[in-house]
């Protein structure tokens, strides 16, 4: 058992937060956070749903760093989400200090963690994450894959008329515009999405999986999505705690996989207690291998404009 701590007690955070302790798979899950009372109370809220839900995890909400001291894992959240008509790469000059200064803390704090980042734009704020905290690569990963990669899997399930959950879907690359939904992994049943539908349709879905985050925001209008990403980030929490080598999706540091090293990109990885265990190398199309090779590129032209502002 252990303890995990998730910095931000916004939607994104208290929804994990709250999906980790229902999981009850940790003896404590920590939920920090700069607006006095919010944690606290929202803590108490969650704790007394427990006798009704039936599982034993609690929740501590607070506003000192010191109460996360000794974490295993920590989700960090803070940040701003998008508004709509943003880009997730317009927060990274107001959320790069933001996840600087929470990195310096949850270091100093838990040396040992894992950490899992969230906040926009995703693939810059891992890389910022693990350059603030000093800790091996492997230790640092960001949550997008497994989103982008659920809603692909909605998008084909609701457009071929099968169950959910006979769908597989991935999708690498950024979490942003170069993101590479990648139809030669993805099946329907038993068959190949290939095989199951058009080239036409499955594009449509490409595209509308790119721009499945900005979607919801403009209907949400103050905020972005937190379902599917709370869902997404406690699985990667699950596979960490349960040190399961479960192969996921991630944005993990590369090191020569695909040709690609030195940044931050969405690939498939066996998750276990220190971390990213290695990346997993899958068969790809040339397209979808050039497709991972461009948002490599844009992922880096972007973290070279973050070593332009002051954290
Ligand atoms: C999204 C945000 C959380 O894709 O990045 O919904």
């Amino acid at each position: 058992m252990s303890k995990v701590t998730v910095v931000g007690a916004g939607k994104y955070g208290s929804t994990t937060a709250q999906r980790l302790a229902e999981a009850d798979i940790a003896d404590e899950v920590v939920m920090t956070d700069i607006v006095d009372g919010l944690p606290q109370g929202l803590a108490l809220d969650m704790n007394q749903s427990r006798p009704i839900l039936g599982y034993r995890t609690k929740v501590v909400g607070t506003n000192d760093y010191t109460d996360t001291a000794g974490s295993d894992v920590v989700v960090i959240t803070a940040g701003f989400p998008r508004k709509p008509g943003m880009s997730r790469m317009d927060l990274l000059e107001k959320n790069a200090s933001i996840v600087a200064g929470v990195t310096r803390d949850i270091a100093t704090q838990s040396p040992d963690a894992v950490l899992i980042v969230v906040t926009n734009p995703l693939d810059q704020m891992t890389t910022l994450a693990a350059d603030v905290s000093g800790f091996p690569r492997s230790r640092v990963m960001g949550q997008a894959g497994m989103l982008d990669s659920a809603r692909f899997a909605h998008f084909i399930s609701e457009t071929a008329g099968v169950d959910i959950l006979d769908v597989e879907a991935v999708t690498l690359g950024s979490h942003g515009p170069t993101m590479v939904p990648v139809p030669s992994l993805c099946r329907v049943g038993a068959k190949p999405l290939t095989e199951a539908m058009d080239a036409e349709t499955i594009d449509e879905l490409i595209e509308r999986t790119r721009k499945g985050g900005a979607e919801i925001v403009a209907y949400l209008k103050t905020g972005s999505a937190y379902y599917a990403p709370s869902a997404a980030a406690t699985a990667m929490v699950r596979a960490v705690v349960e040190d399961s080598g479960d192969v996921m999706p991630v944005c993990a540091w590369m090191t020569g996989e695909y040709g690609i090293s030195g940044v931050y990109l969405g690939v498939l990885a066996a998750i276990g207690a220190g971390g990213v265990r290695g990346v997993v190398e899958a068969e790809l199309t040339p397209s979808e291998r050039e497709g991972l090779v461009a948002a490599a590129d844009a992922v880096k032209e972007k973290v070279a404009d973050l070593d332009a502002i002051e954290v």
